[in-house]
């Protein structure tokens, strides 16, 4: 018997993927630029024991589905050379599976500890590559501060891979994420995502901007110049969004509060405050606020109809051992 225990944090896409390029491998059509929180992570323990018959998991202490864990931890037990089945325990510190990343941060979480209770001992960059295949987004959850996951070109998907573009402590941007549901969201992105060349048409305009998109906002983070980091990550978002509700049949994440807060950035805005919103596959609002802002955008959010609760974050870690 042999076992890990990691953390991996949550993370946002300020430049978002969405779209999966053909092929095996979980390989992304797209590019993207994320920031990790420091305060929404998973711990996970995996243990490889002989004694058991199948893979078994339990997610925020109950029992959870295996049937996108077990082709991922034989990705695991391959390249180890060993057959032994594993438990998965499995926790976050946040709500699962509502548009706050769980599968970035579950994901990262799992490749470092399946990783290391089977004996292995992976670059950070062979884990990004190894953790995309669970989850594009968990790619990016490998690192702390600002990353940026590569699309690749290659069929094996040995160019798609996440590193790392600051540190925290290099530019102290804060996250306030609004939260207006706790309910899991009802299509997941694997599926939101899927065939988007047959459901959308948009989105070859989608592919076709996105190496801008990421050029300019790899320039913005490099002069530290938030006001277009900000302009550039509202884009990205209403983009997305815009490409979700263009997709057959459509697709809305957004709730009444959301866009209240939506519109409560904006109105923060226009004010003085620099915060700009982004959101992902769900209904929360996550404002990206210039450093020293976080508390003051957090009481307005509140404050917003629907709101139910923030979170106020800073910029979080690379994905550790933690046991
Ligand atoms: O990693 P996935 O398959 O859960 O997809 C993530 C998609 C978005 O969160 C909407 C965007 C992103 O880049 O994280």
């Amino acid at each position: 018997m042999s076992q890990a225990t990691a953390r991996a944090h949550s993370n946002i896409a300020l430049i978002k993927y969405w779209g999966k390029r053909a092929g095996p491998r979980n390989l992304p059509a797209v590019g993207s630029i994320s920031v990790t929180l420091d305060a929404l992570y998973t711990d996970t323990t995996v243990v490889f024991d002989d004694t058991l018959s199948a893979d078994c998991a339990q997610l925020d202490d109950k029992p959870a589905d295996t049937a996108r864990l077990t082709p991922f931890l034989d990705l695991v037990r391959t390249r180890a050379g060993i057959d032994t089945r594993a438990s998965i325990v499995s926790a976050n510190n946040f709500p699962t599976g509502a548009g706050l990343a769980s599968s970035a941060s579950g994901f990262a979480a799992l490749s470092l500890a399946a990783t290391r209770a089977a004996g292995l001992e992976l670059d950070a960059r062979e884990l990004s590559i190894l953790s995309r295949q669970g989850s594009g987004s968990a790619a990016r959850s490998i690192f702390g501060g600002f990353a940026e996951m590569h699309r690749g070109t290659r069929d094996d998907g040995s160019d798609a891979f996440a590193e790392p573009m600051l540190e925290p402590e290099d530019w102290p941007v804060e996250i306030v994420v609004a939260i207006t549901d706790t309910a899991t969201k009802s299509v997941n992105s694997s599926i939101g995502m899927s065939h988007l060349d047959e459901r959308s048409d948009y989105y070859q305009a989608w592919i076709d901007h996105s190496e801008s998109d990421l050029a300019a906002m790899r320039d913005a983070i490099a002069a530290r110049d938030f006001e277009t980091v900000g302009a550039l990550t509202e884009m990205s978002c209403l983009k997305l969004h815009g490409l979700m509700m263009s997709t057959r049949p459509g697709l809305i994440y957004w709730n009444p509060a959301t866009v209240a807060a939506m519109q409560a950035v904006r109105s923060l805005r226009e004010a003085g405050t620099p915060v700009y919103f982004t959101i992902d596959a769900g209904p929360q609002v996550k404002a990206l606020c210039a450093p020293g802002y976080g508390e003051a955008v957090a009481r307005s959010l509140e404050g917003v109809p629907g709101v139910l609760e923030t979170r106020r974050t800073a910029l979080g870690p690379a994905a550790r051992v933690i046991a």
